[in-house]
């Protein structure tokens, strides 16, 4: 059964749209068929994927608006287990918009029902912030990956992720559906740093089990990649980030299979 997993977290480079990239491209070495969905006004995601600013007519945006469909918007890329919907830049005004929709938490939630099938992960790219995109991905999603980066005061703000999620849930639970905390991800480790390890056991007496059993090291080669529009796994499939994002792949593959 397919599944769809928003990477969120408000606080501004943790890793959400390095991992989704990175898991999109592990997924798929592993024969999953993948739509990774770019929700953020910055549109990394989009970049890092290989897609030029330029070449596409259509964004995620649109939909929001109605004012293009999903087949209009889709995008195939080089890899042929990985589809996109695209985000613009200097898209203003955005969530003014949808807060004059009647529908406005399910926009992408009903835009996903006929085609969420068609793929086995979908994973959304969410910005760094709590407003109605955010929103529209959880309720659309079956689950949340929280990035957080090994650095001083990666706690901060969980607690209003958090308290965002549990509203999503009791939405979610009058329509006989989930939400879960898929599970916590620690980015970013710099093996040579005290502190790091300090916010892995203060992560971990947390959230418990909920952290996967991968943590994502810093690695120059994964910032690199960006600069050249695609995953670390594929510009450099033997660095230490690259080893990472795939023994999370097969990690989430276990925890989806085992429910
Ligand atoms: N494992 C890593 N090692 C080194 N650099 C990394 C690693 N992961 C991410 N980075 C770098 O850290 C920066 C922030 O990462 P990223 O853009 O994935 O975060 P984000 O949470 O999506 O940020 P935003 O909130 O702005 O959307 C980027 O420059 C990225 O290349
Ligand atoms: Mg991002």
């Amino acid at each position: 059964m397919s599944l769809t997993i928003s990477i969120a977290n408000q606080k501004g480079g943790v890793g959400k749209t390095t991992t989704a990239i990175n898991l999109a491209s592990s997924l798929s070495d592993l024969g999953k068929k993948i739509l990774l969905i770019d929700l953020d006004y910055q549109a990394n995601a989009t970049t890092c994927m290989g897609i030029n600013r330029g070449s596409f007519e259509k964004s995620v945006f649109d939909l929001f608006t109605r004012e293009a469909s999903f087949d209009e918007v889709r995008l195939k890329t080089k890899n042929e287990l990985i589809d996109v919907l695209p985000a613009r830049t200097l898209v203003q005004g955005i969530e003014e918009k949808i807060i004059l929709d009647s529908n406005r938490d399910y926009i992408l939630h009903s835009m996903l029902a006929n085609i969420k099938d068609d793929y086995d992960y979908i994973l959304i790219d969410c910005p760094p912030s709590l407003g109605y995109i955010t929103t529209n991905a959880l309720m659309a999603s079956d689950g949340v990956m929280v990035p957080v980066q090994c650095e001083f005061l990666a706690m901060d703000g969980l607690t209003q992720l958090l308290n965002t999620v549990r509203l999503v849930q009791t939405k979610k639970k009058l329509n006989h559906e989930t939400l879960t905390i898929f599970g916590v991800l620690l980015t970013m480790l710099d093996a040579r740093v005290n502190s790091g390890y300090q916010v892995v056991n203060e992560i971990k007496t947390y959230f418990n089990e909920k952290v996967f059993h991968t943590i994502i090291p810093r690695n120059i080669t994964c910032s690199n990649a960006t600069f050249y529009g695609v995953p670390v796994t594929v510009f450099s499939p033997k660095s230490k980030s690259s080893i990472g994002y795939k023994k999370l792949a097969k990690e989430v593959i276990r925890r989806h299979e085992q429910g």
